[in-house]
């Protein structure tokens, strides 16, 4: 048995959730390790839907434990409702959830800023999740973060609340022209959460190292997707958190020599909430097709999502950053009606404005890495190969020798083309829905 990162490998929403659930069956902790509520992670267990925002989706497993790390930012209202949410659902929540006591806390002047400052940047908005995450990570460096330890002392909490509200009412005022916010009132509504969420909290580096020295085995979540990481993502669109594997180490107080691999979440196709570049976008009545078969509406805000073509230049990047063990292909049914489907194997340039910095500055170049100057990657155009569709139903297949030949012939395409073993390929919403080709749970633990 092993410790497992389950990484996005995309922009989110690459069906982490279904893995999660699928992976937890041989795990004894699961454990988030960054982002926030901005995450929404569906599983679905014959016709029930669950959609997890900040407790690990483990949770749905009897008699694991669930860990909420120090790296992820907590609204502890939004919190409260989902644990209520799936009590009210007969899912246990008690002594299988712990939050660190290090994880630092959305407070309502985090989304009044965000709103503004997203108001503020019109057109070029990120459009966030509106859920006050990249203000909460703000305060976190800036060291002026209200952590849930602080939750456990009201008069740390009080005076906390005050010095960050005479630097937020300012610019709130000032600034933006908008209301000022109460202290009292955030006091208040505060120290009601906290008295709710105190049993939960606990020292999880401790906690998680001692269940690692005692041999358990952990299934590591991670939240949005490589692109969204906020150092290795198209940067500024991004979420203000490590969602590729680095953040296991500092969002949970993991040491690297603990991680016996890391699970790539690959959608067949790509999708993108929010704004910023997407080279394989398809504008047209196949992007269409794609949202509409994949059921691609964000699971946190509802928002359509962007689709487009499977983009192997952004899985690459993924892959040299986490150095993926291998992949989970997520949704290859929503593929099956398509005549023709294609992979962008690298993308074209042409540089009329001496932008790019490679050796032929001026004229067009080729691609095969992602590159991070934004007017660049946002004037490249795909090269694609092109592939034949299998125009069948592959939702629910088990088996690989039941999938058609050129739906194989696609998994075969992605295998040789990113140089990356497929483990598990997942052919419908369901549980159940899905071909294990290698559990990467029953790998064997390199350090104990
Ligand atoms: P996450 O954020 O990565 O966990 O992904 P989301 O839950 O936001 O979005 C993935 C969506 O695809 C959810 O609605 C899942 O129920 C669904 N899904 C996951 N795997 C499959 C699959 O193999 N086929 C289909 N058709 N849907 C899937
Ligand atoms: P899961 O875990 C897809 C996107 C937002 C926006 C950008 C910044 O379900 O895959 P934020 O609110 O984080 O400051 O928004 O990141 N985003 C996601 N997109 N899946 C997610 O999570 C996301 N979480 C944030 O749409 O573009
Ligand atoms: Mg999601």
């Amino acid at each position: 048995m092993a410790n497992i990162v389950v990484v996005g490998a995309q922009w989110g929403d690459e069906g982490k959730g279904k893995i999660v659930d699928m992976l937890t069956e041989n795990a004894d902790v699961i454990a988030r390790y960054q982002g926030g509520h901005n995450a929404g992670h569906t599983v679905v267990i014959k016709n029930k839907k669950y959609v997890l925002h900040l407790i690990p989706s483990g949770i749905l497993h009897r008699g694991k434990t669930c860990i909420i790390g120090n790296g992820v930012v907590i609204d502890p209202g939004a919190l409260l409702e989902e644990i209520r949410g799936l009590r009210h659902r007969g899912i246990p929540v008690g002594r299988n959830l712990f939050i660190s006591e290090s994880a630092h806390v959305i407070m309502p002047y985090h989304i009044a800023i965000e709103n503004k400052s997203e108001q503020a940047r019109g057109l070029k908005k990120i459009g966030t999740t509106g859920r006050g995450i990249g203000p909460a990570y703000v305060d976190k460096m800036a060291r002026s973060g209200i952590r849930m330890i602080d939750l456990m002392d009201s008069r740390v909490f009080k005076a906390k609340v005050k010095a960050n509200l005479s630097e937020v009412n300012y610019l709130l005022e000032r600034r933006y022209r908008a209301e000022k916010i109460n202290p009292g009132k955030v006091y208040s509504k505060y120290m009601k959460y906290a008295e709710a969420l105190i049993p939960f909290i606990a020292d999880t580096g401790v906690l998680i190292n001692k269940f690692m020295d005692k041999g358990k085995d952990v299934l590591f979540e991670g939240a949005q997707g490589t692109l969204l990481d906020v150092d290795h993502g198209t940067y500024p669109f991004v979420t203000s958190s490590s969602a590729s594997v680095g953040g296991v180490c500092t969002g949970l107080g993991v040491a690297p020599t603990k991680i016996d691999g890391v699970l790539a979440v690959v959608k067949a196709y790509t999708t993108r909430v929010g704004g910023g570049p997407f080279p394989t976008e398809l504008k047209d009545k196949l992007g269409k097709l794609l949202r509409l078969r994949g059921g691609e509406y964000g699971a946190t805000t509802g928002r359509p999502r962007r689709c487009g073509w499977l983009d192997a230049v952004g899985l690459r990047h993924a892959i040299r950053i986490n150095g993926f063990s291998g992949i989970a292909l997520t949704k290859l049914d929503v593929l099956d009606e398509l005549e023709k489907i294609k992979v962008c194997v690298a993308y074209r340039y042409e540089d009329p404005y001496k932008l790019c910095s490679c050796s032929r500055k001026g004229r067009a170049c080729n691609f095969t890495d992602i590159p991070h100057n934004n007017r660049v990657l946002e004037g490249c155009k795909p090269l694609y190969k092109e592939l034949s569709g299998w125009k069948r139903s592959t939702r629910g297949i088990r088996r690989l020798r039941d999938l058609p030949k050129q739906a194989r012939a696609y998994v075969d395409y992605i295998e040789d083309l990113l140089n990356i073993r497929v483990d598990v390929i997942s052919t419908g919403a369901k549980r159940d829905e899905v071909i294990v080709l290698r559990n990467p749970m029953k790998g064997k633990k390199r350090y104990r």
